[in-house]
């Protein structure tokens, strides 16, 4: 099977408004974003997924849409948007744009109609009862924030569903004009030239609510509808889901014959790299990898360790769970919703760069395709006096120069760090590109060579039995070549057997990328790799090549 685009590469996730502010309003805009188009051609980029840019209220960082078919003026207009595709299309950068679609911001115009009236032609657009749902109080999704999933609204004199906020009332996707609908919004960016979308709630768009009971029915072919749909426009379009479901229900998601999703975060494996990190052995890691389905055709996992979101631990046992907030987030003020952290990485891991690049090779070791939040380049840090998540949501800093460069207006849309070991005069980008030991002068390489190793994306995957709970071995087998990953989650210095595994012989071992010079792997049976270290070793065909 051909790979495809997306199995290649590594993903960047940024806010335009907290990228870089070009009009100095003090809010991030897409003029700003293309200003740093260099910056993230030469680190290594190659797919931006920008988080919403369409005219919202606000109240929920732009995951509250008013309106799917244009550009929030704050950000820029939508010729600034045709400039952003035209200038990531000469330094061959993809563009992914979130898709909102579960539910809309109660200001949409559909909502303002749907509630206005019972004889709308929107009120079916949305989802209601004439009465309380039993059930109203459940199935939240910020709780502590959240008081239900069902609201009375006053206009309408009826009760909406809505999973995410009460000003989220849910789109009823029961309804074809609604799936119409959605299919002129996706076709009108493809038409502008993303090259797909990464979806949001997938699990919530397709599930159908009864006002009268707890049962959901799942509509997975909705998703075959999307995926046909987004294909015919643009043959090579992508899906990226959030789905964080089940391992049950994984393949149901991705689609038996790989028809409906092409590519999903991969929620499981989140949890367990920061399991495996706070008790520094790489058995949840192996765990998880082998108990995941294998993925039909050019289906494919999305890798990660922070995005905008709080670190969502919902899926671990309590202790696991407890280990983790022991050692990443203890304060009541860390933690989030009952079951994550509203951290960025280099805090959570004490400033430890030897861990934070442990951290970010594991994740880049694993199978799938690489998602990097901005900021996490340069280990930037958090600010917990901001409300939820948006601890992690400052402006990029790019320099030791007022607002950290960020922007020329006094204040900026989110207060930018400026104290302390994460401020930005000891965390910024244009300090770190001047120095080959920095951070950033190790994404630039590390990223380098993963895209020389397309096997990581691509390749057939097998889990080495290092008979060391401490290491990770992973090899990769595809047309382009063979590679080895071995992680060591410990302190201590490790040797591993990897020569007794079938297969694993029939090449000449170099090392790609390691955490310092090792002498040559040899024969594979005493691979050496130090504690918090790393390599990743091609097999080549020929000594030297
Ligand atoms: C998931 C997004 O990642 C999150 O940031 C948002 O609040 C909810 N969906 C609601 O859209």
């Amino acid at each position: 099977m051909p790979e495809r685009w997306y199995q290649q590469g590594v993903i960047y996730c940024l806010d335009v408004e907290t990228f870089q502010d070009s009009n100095g309003d003090g809010v991030g805009d897409l003029p700003g974003l293309v200003g740093r188009l260099d910056y993230l051609a030469r680190l290594g980029v190659s797919t931006l997924w920008l988080n919403p840019i369409h005219p919202t209220p606000g109240r929920d960082d732009g995951y509250d849409v008013s309106d799917f078919y244009g550009v929030d003026p704050r950000l820029g207009s939508l010729g600034d948007f045709v400039e952003l595709v035209h200038q990531c299309e000469n330094r061959g950068i993809r563009l992914i744009i979130d898709l909102v679609v579960n539910h809309t911001s109660d200001e949409h115009p559909w909502f303002r109609s749907a509630r206005s009236s019972p004889d709308s032609p929107h009120r079916d657009w949305y989802v209601w009862s004439p009465t309380e749902p039993p059930h109203a109080d459940q199935g939240v999704v910020f709780p502590g924030y959240q008081r239900g999933t069902w609201s009375y609204d006053e206009q309408a004199e009826a009760w909406y569903h809505h999973r995410f906020y009460e000003f989220q009332p849910d789109l009823n996707w029961s309804n074809p004009q609604v799936r119409s609908e959605i299919g002129k919004v996706v076709a009108f960016w493809l038409q502008l030239g993303v090259s797909g979308f990464r979806m949001d709630g997938a699990p919530f768009v397709i599930e159908e609510v009864h006002p009268d009971s707890a049962d959901r029915t799942m509509h997975y072919e909705w998703l075959n509808d999307l995926r046909d749909h987004i294909g015919w426009r643009r043959g090579d379009g992508v899906i990226l889901a959030e789905a964080n479901v089940p391992r049950e229900q994984i393949l149901e998601f991705f689609g038996p014959r790989g028809d409906r999703l092409p590519m999903m975060f991969n929620f499981a494996e989140n949890q367990r790299i920061f399991l495996a990190l706070a008790r520094r052995t790489a058995v949840p890691v192996q765990t998880a990898i082998e108990v995941s389905p294998a993925l039909p055709p050019a289906c494919s996992w999305a890798t990660f360790l922070r995005n905008h979101d709080e670190i969502d631990l919902s899926g671990l046992r309590d202790s696991e769970r407890a280990d983790i907030f022991a050692q990443f987030g203890p304060e009541p003020d860390m933690q989030l919703y009952d079951r994550g952290i509203r951290r960025r990485l280099a805090p959570m891991l004490g400033r430890d760069e030897r861990r934070i690049r442990l951290a970010y090779v594991l994740q880049f070791s694993l199978p799938g395709t690489p998602v990097i939040r901005y900021g996490e380049e340069i280990g930037m840090g958090d600010d917990l006096s901001l409300p939820q998540r948006d601890s992690i949501r400052t402006p990029m800093q790019w320099a030791d120069a007022p607002q950290g460069g960020f922007t020329t207006a006094d204040g900026a849309v989110r207060p930018v760090i400026a104290k302390g070991d994460f401020g930005y005069p000891a965390v910024n980008v244009r300090d770190q590109e001047r120095d080959p030991e920095s951070l950033l002068s190790w994404f630039e390489r590390v990223l380098r060579v993963l895209r020389e190793c397309p096997e990581f994306g691509t390749g057939d995957y097998t889990v080495l039995d290092t008979r060391d709970e401490r290491v990770l071995g992973l090899r990769y087998d595809a047309p382009s070549g063979s590679v080895l990953a071995v992680v060591n989650l410990s302190e201590e210095d490790c040797t591993v057997d990897l020569a007794s595994q079938p297969g694993v012989t029939d090449g000449y071992p170099v090392d790609a990328l390691a955490d310092r010079d090792y002498p040559p792997a040899g024969d594979l049976t005493a691979v050496e790799v130090a504690g918090s270290g790393y390599r990743w070793l091609r097999l080549s065909r020929t000594i030297g090549a």
